[in-house]
């Protein structure tokens, strides 16, 4: 009865939207791709999962979104459990890891109205909302082509728009960045902040460690299917078991961050998670 009410407390003092329990997975195949996997998201909360190719990131993903049917294990959503699938794709919206996998219409306006029209929301809604999705993703100029005909980081960038129509409560982004040229790659980093700022909660799996040191609130690392860790960038990044059994790589700006501490170039200070934070750290933590 008082272990009920404290995690009634714990649930009300950190604004919890998202639980996973006991989640384990296994294909037709008999491939169990996921072990007993448990974890917990705040409401704005980004989480970036890691893990080597195979390691169970967008099978993880699948099983949480309803795309996967899930046998063992809980999805709690706003402490609630939600056992159908199709309940859990209207609650939870996915950006595919393979841009092709997702994209059905036969032009871009139509594949991000999709959604909110799949809802039955009024036309001035669904264009209220296609428009501005566009216009964050940048794609405004190609809202009459056939999504098919795009480049790769082009149509990538339209099923990003197509979820960001939607406006639901969680996002999953399945290896967002593959694809995008780095001037679209700063460009969501701010989108992704933005999000979170506004309540939106964002589970992002990218095998790019110095995009999760910039835009982690935290790490989740998977290793053949079980949670191999869980933590801040900086203290995820800062152990070698787990760089090296999950096949990461570290950031190239904690890299570098720690052979100028190492030759002194500079004195001890909180690690810059982007080129202008280290490029203020360079101006004031001089050693000389
Ligand atoms: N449909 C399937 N049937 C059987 N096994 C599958 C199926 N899809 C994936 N797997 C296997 O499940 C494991 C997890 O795959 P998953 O795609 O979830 O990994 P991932 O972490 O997303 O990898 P990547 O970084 O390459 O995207 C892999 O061993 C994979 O071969
Ligand atoms: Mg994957």
């Amino acid at each position: 009865m008082i272990l009920g009410l404290s995690t009634v407390m714990v649930f009300l003092m950190t604004n919890i939207i998202l639980q996973i329990e006991n989640l384990s997975f296994t294909y037709p195949n008999r491939h169990q791709a996921l072990t007993d996997i448990s974890f917990q998201m705040e409401k704005g909360e980004k989480v970036f999962f890691h893990g080597s190719n195979g390691a169970g990131k967008t099978t993880l993903f699948q099983c949480i979104n309803g795309l996967l049917k899930i046998k063992q294990g809980i999805v709690r959503i706003n402490n609630r459990i939600v056992k159908s699938e199709t309940e859990r794709m209207k609650l939870i919206s996915i950006v595919f890891q393979n841009a092709e996998d997702q994209i059905i219409a036969g032009s871009v306006f139509d594949e991000v109205a999709f959604g909110p029209v799949n809802r039955g929301l009024p036309k001035e809604d669904v264009v209220k909302r296609v428009e501005h999705a566009l216009q964050i993703m940048n794609i405004e100029h190609l809202r009459n082509k056939p999504p098919h005909f795009l480049s790769y980081g082009e149509k990538k960038r339209v099923t990003i728009a197509s979820v960001l129509s939607m406006e639901q409560e969680i996002i999953i982004l399945d290896e967002p960045t593959a694809g995008l040229d780095g001037q679209q790659k700063e460009e969501l980093v701010e989108i992704l902040n933005d999000l979170a700022n506004k309540g939106c909660t964002l589970l992002i799996s990218t095998h790019e460690s110095d995009f999760s040191l910039r835009c982690a609130d935290r790490i989740i690392v998977l290793d053949q299917g079980k949670l191999l860790a869980e933590g801040k960038a900086e203290e995820i990044f800062s152990r070698y078991e787990i760089i090296k059994k999950a096949s990461l790589v570290k950031p190239i700006i904690m890299e570098i961050y720690e052979k100028l501490l190492e030759y002194s170039y500079i004195k001890p200070h909180g690690l810059p998670k982007d080129v202008k934070e280290f490029s203020n750290l360079l101006q004031n933590g001089k050693t000389t």
